[in-house]
């Protein structure tokens, strides 16, 4: 039998590769995001195998719904992927307490409120896979300070569930993606057109991610293959959080 997968964010652009690749591979995926007009889209799209859940992981409340709503029908969820995720202000100098609660709420509480959700009918069940999506701004200054910081907190959250819910047979690992191409750049892309050309210098690889990549290392972490991976946070950045050469460059007075 299918596998049922929630995907968080599933109407963003990284949830929408990871909704076909899941589906295109056989399982069922409940969408979940609060974007109502391009759920519709996925509902559209992906007809078969197939269901959108309108939530606000914001929201305790609409987060219970969905999870009611996703257990209707007597089945269980096996994988859980947290993959909502915004940013509000990305200086010190601009960010308000409401826009810190903001980006802490959406990027770390939400992952959180869903993580609760799954967790008993996983452990009913036997076992299950959690996979959060995370950021390097987890892991170093890239701007953006309070997503940062929540990313940084999924990435304790990640280590955390992988130690309690291990014994539950549940895995539990993080995605820590660099730059991906989707619409979350739209508004930096409209004020310059050549940003993300700009930033592929500071990446070894010379490029960006694509949804697609991102879609297949979740698919690796939620199958059989990577039964003995628990509590991981992996990188998929194309060698940014590994150095970058043009730093190297200055300090060393040679070419990288
Ligand atoms: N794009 C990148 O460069 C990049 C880099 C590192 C990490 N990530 C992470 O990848 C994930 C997906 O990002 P994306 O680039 O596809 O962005 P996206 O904006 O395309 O998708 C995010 C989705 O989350 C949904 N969402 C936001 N707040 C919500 C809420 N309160 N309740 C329910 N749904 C909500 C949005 O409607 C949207 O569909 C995020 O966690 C993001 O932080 C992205």
């Amino acid at each position: 039998m299918a596998d049922r997968v929630v995907i968080t964010g599933a109407a963003g652009d990284i949830g929408r590769a990871l909704t076909e690749l899941f589906l295109a591979r056989g399982q069922s995926v409940i969408g979940w995001d609060f974007d109502a007009r391009r759920l519709a889209d996925n509902d559209a799209r992906f007809a078969e195998r197939y269901r959108s859940i309108p939530v606000d992981v914001t929201d305790p409340a609409s987060v219970d719904r969905a999870f009611a709503q996703t257990m209707a029908g007597g089945e269980s969820v096996q994988v859980l992927i947290n993959c909502v995720g915004a940013v509000t202000q990305p200086r010190l100098a601009e960010t308000r307490e409401v826009d810190w609660g903001r980006d802490i709420e959406v990027n770390l509480s939400g992952a959180f409120r869903c993580l609760q959700a799954v967790r008993p009918a996983m452990i009913a069940a036997g076992g299950g896979t959690v996979i959060n999506i995370t950021s390097v701004n987890g892991v170093a200054m890239y701007g953006y300070p309070g997503y940062s910081a929540a990313k940084a907190g999924l990435i304790q959250l990640t280590k955390f569930a992988a130690t309690e819910l291990g014994p539950f047979g549940i895995r539990v690992n993080a995605i820590m993606p660099g730059t991906v191409r989707t619409k979350a750049w739209d508004e930096r892309l409209a004020a310059d057109p050549a940003i993300l050309d700009n930033v592929k210098k500071y990446y070894s690889l010379r490029d960006v991610c694509a949804p697609a990549d991102i879609a297949e290392l979740a698919w690796f972490l939620a199958c059989g293959p990577s039964r003995m991976i628990n509590g991981a946070i992996i990188p998929i950045d194309g060698g940014l959080t590994a150095g970058i050469g043009l730093v190297a460059g200055e300090f060393c007075g040679v070419e990288f």
